[in-house]
């Protein structure tokens, strides 16, 4: 992994199930396009034709968290190789909806998994490739839960999980921001839409 020093800026957002994430995308994509900047809008697990048929699988197959852990390193390898390197190294800035941070807050922290195996899966996968910047979306569990009822869509089987699993991934969503806090900011994603926006705007006008 031979990244230029003049590599574009590698930007990831994160968070609990229905904290609106998804939402915000599209303007911050904009957002970051100004002049003829080229931004890469990815996500994971997914972002390949490879990495989308393992994240239908890992969304909807019952299968233990060992399985889905390296399902998601499997993913996240192709996409790095096939989208997020090639777009890194010709200067572009890549906008990617969850990575590893993802795999150690829910398969570590929500299912257990040991923090010890993800980071050496990390460490292989990604030797020197972490973002520069990562917001986490956070809100309450109620707000969660009223959230995607009102998408309307069926939850898939992270959604489907109950309360006490969202709060220990949502307690290591803390821990990861408490222990990279140049990297990582929360936002506090339960406030309205504008205001979100506005905490948002602040933290990318500063990468
Ligand atoms: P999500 O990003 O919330 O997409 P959508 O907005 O379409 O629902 O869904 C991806 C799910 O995958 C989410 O519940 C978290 C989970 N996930 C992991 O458990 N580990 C990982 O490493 C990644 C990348 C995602």
């Amino acid at each position: 992994m031979d990244l230029k020093p003049q590599r574009g800026k590698f930007i990831t957002l994160e968070g609990v199930d229905g904290a609106g994430k998804s939402t915000h995308i599209p303007w911050i994509a904009a957002h970051l396009r100004q002049g003829s900047r080229e931004v890469v809008v990815t996500r994971e697990p997914g972002g390949t034709p490879l990495a989308e048929q393992l994240r239908a699988l890992v969304l909807s197959e019952p299968m233990d968290a060992l399985s889905e852990t390296l399902l998601m390193f499997a993913a996240r390898t192709d996409h790095l190789r096939q989208v997020i390197l090639p777009a890194l190294t010709r200067g572009a800035w890549v906008l990617c909806d969850r990575y590893t941070d993802a795999t150690v807050a829910y398969q570590g922290g929500g299912k257990g998994v040991s923090a010890d195996l993800i980071r050496r899966l990390a460490q292989s996968v990604h030797p020197d490739l972490m973002p520069d910047q990562t917001l986490v979306f956070d809100c309450p569990y109620e707000v969660s839960r009223r959230r995607l009822s009102l998408s309307g869509r069926a939850p898939d089987r992270f959604e489907a999980e109950g309360q006490a699993f969202f709060e220990r991934v949502r307690a290591a969503y803390r821990e990861i921001a408490q222990s990279a806090p140049a990297r990582v900011c929360i936002v506090d994603a339960s406030q309205d839409m504008d205001k979100v926006k506005v905490e948002v705007n602040n933290i990318i006008i500063t990468i």
